[in-house]
């Protein structure tokens, strides 16, 4: 259990590795289609209030803990445990960590490989002049092929395994952003796009006039787990990066910057998204499917667009492999203190999420009758048990180990901000964040 000596380079270092794992899929195709699927504004504001009083909170707590233990989560949960005389067993929230991630990337690698799809698409003309009717049914023939699916799935994984195995992912990490500002410069050229489209205006009235009528309890759980999904927050991965972070930053103000560019980049792909939907008549419910029914029309609009499109699948995947080289990590590493070399873990893991999966490939095809709970298909199930349940209770247990657990002038040091924002960080943590966070899981087990 030794403390690690090295630090990331500079402050900027940091942060650009936070981004990496915050902006992703979360972003650009989850927050779309929860939005669309729970109603618009009113899912947008709880979901921002979540923000604010769960998700930064929590994500301060949990990368303070990183930060404090200066080792990988499961030994940095122990040790500061144990230095205040606690049990051992802290550990362990670690390893449940770990398996929410095994449990996202999971579904993260099917998504990612719907993304590749795309990019061999549009790179090989597959997109040119297609009306959008088509390109909605293209989309649906897709993930009804399940070898097709099953094949993206295995090369994005595999990629993703080969970064981990091989360490080199801060390499990536650079490039990622190099690239990153590229990706924020296309989606402000479709929102430029957007706002020539006759569904602008009404895309902003829908997203920014919030009708409270339209709020379910399934929105309430939606809104929280995708606060914790979109900044990383809830599994640790965030731990394992507190652990390098250099000895004189500013906790607080790294989250924050971190947050408003997670924020700003799901806003604007709402808003590109949300005016094509409604010029062209759509239903913003239209599920998991919706961005990619979506973008390839705007795309097909603007001058060279199959080539925009298949750029912006580039740097999309590029978001989503640092952020899964962000979920693969922590698992690796693991293993790693268990005494299996790195190729090995990876390879384990590898085999394991591939098998994981599987429910998510096929859900839309040879598995698409299965229904469970609640009329759930099996990618619901998928992707609402680790963001929407897992990621919380994770959050709620990170929440109350750092501010019952912690020794406090260790969080004090490690927040790096003072004794005044310790104090009021803590006050709202104790009597704010754990007490919604109870009150929101009871409901959700009360009423399910
Ligand atoms: N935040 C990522 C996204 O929005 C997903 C993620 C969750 C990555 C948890 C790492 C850990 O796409
Ligand atoms: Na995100």
């Amino acid at each position: 259990m030794s403390e690690v000596v090295e630090r990331w380079g500079s402050r900027r270092a940091f942060i650009i590795a936070v981004t990496g794992a915050a902006v992703g899929l979360g972003n650009i195709w989850r927050f779309p289609w929860m939005t669309g699927e729970n109603g618009g504004a009113a899912f947008l504001l709880l979901y921002v209030v979540f923000l604010a009083l769960l998700g930064l909170p929590v994500m301060v707590a949990e990368i303070m803990i990183g930060r404090a233990g200066r080792r990988t989560p499961m030994q940095a949960l122990t040790f500061l445990a144990r230095d205040v005389g606690k049990s051992r067993h802290w550990g362990l929230l670690g390893l449940f960590g770990g398996i929410t991630l095994f449990f996202i990337l999971s579904f993260y690698s099917v998504v990612s490989g719907w993304s590749i799809e795309y990019l061999v698409e549009a790179f090989t003309g597959g997109f040119a002049s297609r009306t959008p009717q088509e390109i909605g049914s293209a989309f649906e023939n897709f993930l009804a092929s399940p070898g097709l699916v099953l094949l993206n799935h295995s090369i994005f994984l595999f990629l993703t395994m080969a970064v981990v195995a091989s360490g080199v992912g801060s390499g990536l990490e650079r490039l990622n952003n190099l690239l990153m500002p590229l990706l924020y410069l296309l989606l402000i050229l479709l929102v430029g796009y957007a706002f020539t489209t006759s569904g602008f205006t009404t895309a902003l009235s829908w997203l920014f006039k919030p009708n409270m009528s339209a709020l379910t309890l399934t929105a309430i759980f939606n809104a929280m787990g995708h606060a914790f999904f979109t900044l990383a927050v809830g599994a640790g991965a965030l731990m394992a990066y507190g652990a390098y972070m250099p000895d004189d930053q500013s906790l607080p103000r790294a989250v924050i910057t971190v947050a408003v560019l997670d924020v700003a980049v799901a806003l604007l792909a709402g808003i590109a998204i949300f005016s094509i939907v409604f010029s062209q008549g759509m239903d913003p419910a239209s599920g998991p499917g919706l961005m990619f029914v979506t973008l390839p029309i705007a795309f097909a609009d603007l001058p060279g667009g199959a080539l925009w499109l298949g750029c912006f699948f580039v740097l999309l995947l590029l978001a989503t492999w640092t952020s899964s080289i962000n979920l693969a990590e922590p698992m690796v590493a693991m293993l790693g203190s268990a005494g299996l070399t790195r190729p090995l873990g990876a390879l384990i893991i590898g085999v394991g999420v591939w098998l994981m999966g599987l429910p998510s490939a096929l859900s839309f095809s040879i598995w698409s009758d299965v229904r469970l709970f609640n009329d759930m298909t099996l990618f619901d199930l998928a992707t609402t048990l680790p963001i929407d349940i897992m990621l919380p209770i994770g959050g709620l247990l990170i929440a109350v180990f750092s501010v019952w657990v912690v020794a406090p002038p260790r969080a004090m040091e490690a927040i790096g901000a003072g004794e005044r924002f310790y104090r009021v960080w803590r006050a709202v943590v104790r009597w704010i964040s754990i007490p919604l966070l109870i009150l929101v899981l009871l409901g959700f087990f009360l009423m399910k």
